[in-house]
């Protein structure tokens, strides 16, 4: 019996331990890099129904949303269901019930890029890390940040998922970027400029990408002349595309937030009534 309940407490302990590693690995991935902000709009149709373009046309070669029905994301978007099964669907044999998969082989997914592409229904979730709105400023710093990286399989890097194994699929339309290296001054331990006492010129020491960050100079480089879009609608096509994705993993979410207002007032007013029925009972026992 004491050998049965020892047992059970060595697997409870190492299950314990495993949850922990997993959780810790899955919401602590990813680099200390400082995330950009994105604050998402799920009032904005527009923007929701173009950042489904985009994914649709960009993404989901690679990445399903396995989660999410085609009609769910129609009526929700505020898309006709026929426009949706003429420019989105566009394959006869899925149905507009259908769940957004796509057809990518496990086998040569690992073959061509060393890791399958994950499903996307819950990206924006996952990668929200522990805060409670799940802010999706992971996925936005992730797609702004691609960098040309000539030691990588793909020619790319990424600032925020270090040797990621996705090949850059907007390059066309942001265009290349760089990773900056810079000479700047040595920093001393209080955090002064270091110079040189015989010369009076400053130390300098190369530091490149991130490290640059903290001196206030930007850790990439847009390549003169590449992409087709300027650096300013590139980002719209980013946010947009995270807002999608905010959306797609938490459809309800708009609704929630709608209801949860209601709820609120419901409670205040019955709250007066509930204050006003508490009084009547006091002059009972008074
Ligand atoms: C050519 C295939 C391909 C295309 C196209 C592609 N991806 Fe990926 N993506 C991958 C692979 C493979 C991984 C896994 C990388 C790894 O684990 O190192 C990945 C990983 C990711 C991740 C990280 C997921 C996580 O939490 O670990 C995100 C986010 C992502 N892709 C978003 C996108 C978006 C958005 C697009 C469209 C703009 C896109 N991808 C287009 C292949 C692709």
């Amino acid at each position: 019996m004491k050998m049965m309940e020892r047992r059970n407490f060595k697997t409870l302990l190492l299950s314990a331990v495993a949850i922990y590693c997993i959780s810790v690995q899955a919401l602590g991935a990813g680099s200390s890099y400082p995330l950009m902000r994105m604050d998402p709009n799920l009032d904005d149709k527009a923007s929701l129904q173009r950042g489904m373009q985009t994914f649709m046309n960009y993404c989901f070669g690679c990445h399903s949303l396995q989660y999410q029905r085609y009609n769910r994301t129609a009526r929700d978007l505020g898309i006709p269901e026929e426009l949706m099964l003429k420019h989105v669907i566009i394959d006869p044999d899925v149905r507009i019930g259908s769940l957004m998969e796509n057809n990518i082989s496990v086998d040569h997914a690992k073959q061509w890029f060393g890791a399958v592409p994950p499903d996307l229904t819950l990206v924006a979730r996952l990668r929200g890390g522990r805060d409670i709105n799940n802010r999706p400023d992971w996925l936005y710093t992730f797609l702004l940040t691609f960098y040309e990286d000539e030691a990588r399989p793909l020619g790319v890097n990424n600032l925020v998922f270090e040797n990621v194994g996705m090949p850059h699929p907007l390059v066309n339309l942001q265009g290349v970027q760089q990773r900056v290296c810079k000479d700047v001054p040595q920093l001393a331990a209080n955090g002064g400029e270091i110079r040189d006492p015989l010369t009076n010129e400053y130390v300098t020491e190369n530091l490149c990408g991130e490290d640059l960050i903290g001196r206030g100079i930007s850790p990439l480089q847009h390549v003169e002349g590449t992409g087709e879009l300027t650096p300013d609608e590139y980002e719209q096509v980013i946010y947009d595309l995270t807002n999608f994705l905010y959306y797609v993993a938490e459809p309800i979410r708009a609704d929630r937030e709608r209801i949860g207002v209601y709820v609120l007032i419901f409670l205040a007013i019955l709250y007066v009534f509930t204050w006003l029925l508490a009084r009547e009972y006091h002059k009972e026992y008074h």
